[in-house]
């Protein structure tokens, strides 16, 4: 018998392994993957390209609807793109990453990225796998897994200065981590569907696991509920 398309939905703040993990167990699972994250990265470029006042919330409101962000869902190579330009690598450089949060808290941004994820969703013939901060709680409140990602300031620091500096950068763990508790307080404290753990979520503390770990929890899980249902 044909299974229904499964939906799984991954949150945390950053430094937590949620990309990783994600992609990973839709790979694994034959399912489609969706960086949420990277949307609202994406419209972010294109505000700052354009010249947009992204701390003018009614520039940021007024612009939401313009760009055509087209997501590519394919876990091994998730390319993102704004009116038709590849951004995939543009959308990770410092000042997109300085400006998300400002952006990303403007209601007509959410209503309008919220909308495209929610089509991609309904549209992945064997399910999703979506991460970002507000999936379970707002985008997919109906998911059939609901994941929370945690680990220490220390750890996600220390993560985040790696990965950057295997892009090329040279931040101290010390300035990340700074970085990062300052996203993470914002992207916390907005007030339209902020980063908040579901009701129904199962958290699972990265800290003291590896990559593979996470993984191998995740995909138990999926397991798991399958056998209830
Ligand atoms: O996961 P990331 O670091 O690429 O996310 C970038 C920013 O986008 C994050 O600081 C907050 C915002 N974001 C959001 O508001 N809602 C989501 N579902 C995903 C990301």
């Amino acid at each position: 018998q044909e299974a229904h398309p499964v939906v799984i939905a991954i949150d945390g703040p950053s430094g937590t392994g949620k990309s990783s993990t994600s992609k990973a167990v839709a790979a694994r699972l034959g399912l489609d993957y969706l960086d949420t994250g990277a949307q609202y990265r994406a419209i972010t470029w294109w505000m700052l390209s354009g010249g947009i006042d992204i701390h003018d919330p009614a520039a940021v409101a007024a612009a939401a609807s313009k760009p055509e962000i087209v997501s590519g869902t394919d876990p091994l190579a998730p390319a993102i793109t704004v009116d038709g330009t590849d951004v995939s690598g543009p959308i990770r450089g410092q000042d997109v990453t300085a400006a998300v949060s400002a952006v990303s808290a403007v209601p007509e941004v959410r209503s309008r990225i919220t909308r495209l994820q929610r089509t991609l969703a309904a549209g992945a013939p064997r399910g999703i796998v979506a991460e970002g901060r507000d999936i379970g709680t707002t985008v997919l409140p109906d998911a059939d897994l609901k994941i929370f990602l945690t680990a220490s300031p220390e750890a996600r620091a220390a993560r985040r200065s790696n990965e950057l500096k295997g892009n090329g950068g040279t931040p101290g763990v010390a300035a990340t981590r700074e970085a990062l508790l300052k996203r993470d307080a914002a992207d916390s404290g907005r007030t339209t569907s902020p980063l908040a753990k579901a009701g129904d979520a199962i958290e699972v503390d990265t800290t003291e696991l590896t990559l593979e770990q996470v993984i191998e929890r995740v995909i138990g899980l999926v397991e798991e509920r399958k056998q209830r249902v």
